[in-house]
C-alpha cells in the first residue's frame, strides 16, 4: 500500500488527478536513415536539421515540463534520435533533473564507444526496435543489414553495461506487428532469452489509417492528421489467418511466462474496460522536432502551441488543449482513435503492472473529464489568463467535414490502390 502511494503509481495518480502530464514524447528529429514499410518519417518527414530546436531549447523544454508540469518521465525518439549528435547530451541534462529517461533507436549508430557513452549517461532505458530476425527485419526496415546492426547495438550497450557493472539502461526490443513480421513474435523472444539477453521484449500492432479515417478526424475546423499513417504501399493491418498466427505466439509468450495467470486475469477483467473511449494520452506531452506540442503521436497533423514561443504551462493549460479531451469525452473517440489508438492495448506480454496502471488512470477522475466548460483546472497557474469563450463546433465536429482532401504525392498509395514500397 505504501508503494502504491509513494511509488511511480502514486505518482500517476495523483499527477493526473491534478490534470498535469506524467511523461514527455519528444520526437527530437525527423530525420532517418532507414526505409521503413510501415513508417513515413523517411518519406515524408522535414529533413531540415535547420528547422529543429536546439540543444539548449531542448533542455529549457526539459527543464520547464519537470519544474512547472511535474513530469518526471522523458522519452526521447523521432526519425531516429542518435542522428543527433547531441542527442545523449539531452539525456544527460534529464537525469540531472532526476527524471527517467528512454531512448527509442532503430539500432544503426551504436558504436562501442556511443554503447559506453549510452550506459554513463545514465540513461533508464533504450528500445531498439526489432522486426523481426535477420533478413526478415532488412525486409521490414528496407536496408540490408539492419538486422546485424541492430543485434551489434544490442549486444554493444550489454557489453558496455557488465564493463561498467552498471544495470542500466535496462534493453528493451520493440517489434511493430504487421501483416509482414505476424509470425515472428516467438523468433524474437528467443532472441531476447538468448542474443540479447538480459532483454524484454514489447510489441505494439501495426498503426495505420484508412484515407475515410483521416478525412473524418477533424476538430477546432481543422485536419488533424495527414498522410503519417496512410498505408505507403498495400495495408500491412493484420487480419485473418495472420492475425491467428499472431495471436497463437501471445498465448504461447503468454503460457512461458512467470506473470502468466496474472497478466491473464487481468487482461479479462481490464481489456473491456480500455476499450472505452478515455483518451490515453491525456496525461502525456509530446513535442515534435520543431517544438510543436501535439495532441499525441496519431494526430500528427494539429499543435496546441509552440515552444518557445510559448511556454509549456501555458500550452498545457490552453483552452484548445483542455476542451480537446472534453469533447473527446462527450462525444466519443475520433475515427482515428478509434482505429489506431483504442486496439493498441490489447495485447501484453505479461505486463500486469502496465495493465493495472491503465485500469486505475482510467477510473481516476481528472479535470480534463470532471470540469464544466471554460472552467479552469484547480491547479491553473495564477498568471495565466484562460479564454472562457468556448470554441464553437458542432456535437460531432469531424462528422461534418468529410470532403477535406489529402495531398496527393508520388509514392503515396491512393484510395484502393497500392504502391510498392521501396527496400
Ligand atoms: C517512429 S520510430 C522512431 C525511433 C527509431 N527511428 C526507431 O525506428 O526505433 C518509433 C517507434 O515507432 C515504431 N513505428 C514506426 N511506424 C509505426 C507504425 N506504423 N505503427 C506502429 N509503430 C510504428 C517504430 O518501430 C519504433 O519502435
Ligand atoms: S520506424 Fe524509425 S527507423 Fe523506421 S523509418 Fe520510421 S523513424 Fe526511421
Amino acid at each position: 500500500m505504501l508503494s502504491l502511494a509513494t511509488g511511480r503509481l502514486g505518482y500517476e495518480v495523483r499527477q493526473y488527478k491534478r490534470g498535469l502530464p506524467t511523461v514527455a514524447s519528444f520526437d527530437i528529429t525527423e530525420r532517418c536513415e532507414l526505409h521503413c514499410k510501415m513508417c513515413r518519417f523517411w518519406l515524408d518527414g522535414d529533413h531540415d536539421e535547420a528547422n529543429e530546436l536546439r540543444t539548449e531549447e531542448i533542455c529549457s523544454l526539459v527543464d520547464e515540463l519537470s519544474g512547472d508540469l511535474g513530469v518526471r518521465r522523458i522519452r526521447l525518439l523521432g526519425g531516429e534520435p542518435f542522428l543527433r549528435p547531441d542527442a545523449l547530451a539531452i539525456v544527460r541534462h534529464a537525469k540531472s533533473r532526476g527524471l527517467h529517461v528512454n531512448v527509442v533507436s532503430e539500432g544503426s549508430h551504436v558504436d562501442e564507444d556511443r554503447a559506453d557513452e549510452i550506459v554513463t549517461s545514465g540513461l533508464d532505458s533504450i528500445r531498439f526496435s526489432v522486426d523481426g530476425v535477420g533478413a526478415r527485419h532488412d525486409f521490414v526496415r528496407g536496408k540490408r543489414g539492419a538486422y546485424e546492426l541492430v543485434s551489434g547495438a544490442i549486444r554493444r550497450v550489454q557489453d558496455a553495461k557488465r564493463r561498467h557493472s552498471s544495470k542500466t539502461p535496462e534493453v528493451q526490443v520493440f517489434a511493430v506487428i504487421s501483416s509482414l513480421d505476424y509470425d515472428q513474435l516467438l523468433p524474437l523472444y528467443e532472441a531476447c532469452r538468448n542474443e540479447f539477453a538480459p532483454a524484454r521484449l514489447l510489441f505494439g500492432l501495426v498503426w495505420e489509417a484508412t484515407p475515410e479515417e483521416v478525412l473524418g478526424s477533424v476538430w477546432d475546423g481543422k485536419q488533424l492528421a495527414d498522410r503519417h499513417h496512410l498505408p505507403i504501399g498495400s495495408s500491412l493491418r493484420l487480419e485473418g489467418e495472420r492475425l491467428r498466427i499472431f495471436e497463437e505466439q501471445v498465448a504461447r509468450i503468454h503460457g512461458k511466462q512467470e506473470t502468466n495467470i496474472a497478466a491473464r486475469l487481468l487482461a479479462r477483467v481490464v481489456q473491456p474496460l480500455l476499450q472505452r473511449d478515455i483518451c490515453p494520452e491525456t496525461n502525456s506531452f509530446h513535442v515534435d522536432p520543431f517544438g510543436r506540442v501535439k495532441l499525441c503521436s496519431v494526430y500528427m497533423n494539429y499543435a496546441f502551441g509552440k515552444y518557445p514561443e510559448s511556454s509549456v504551462k501555458k500550452i498545457w493549460y490552453s483552452r484548445k488543449h483542455r476542451d480537446f479531451h472534453l469533447d473527446l469525452d462527450e462525444n466519443g473517440f475520433l475515427p482515428l482513435c478509434r482505429s489506431i489508438c483504442a486496439p493498441v492495448a490489447s495485447y501484453y506480454v505479461g505486463a500486469p503492472r502496465q495493465l493495472a496502471r491503465n485500469l486505475l488512470l482510467r477510473l481516476v477522475p481528472s479535470p480534463f473529464r470532471t470540469r464544466n466548460r471554460g472552467e479552469a483546472f484547480d491547479e491553473r497557474p495564477a498568471d495565466l489568463v484562460i479564454d472562457p469563450e468556448p470554441l464553437a463546433r458542432g456535437r460531432h465536429p469531424w462528422r461534418q467535414s468529410k470532403e477535406l482532401p489529402i495531398e496527393a504525392r508520388s509514392g503515396v498509395a491512393a484510395p484502393g490502390q497500392g504502391v510498392g514500397a521501396s527496400t
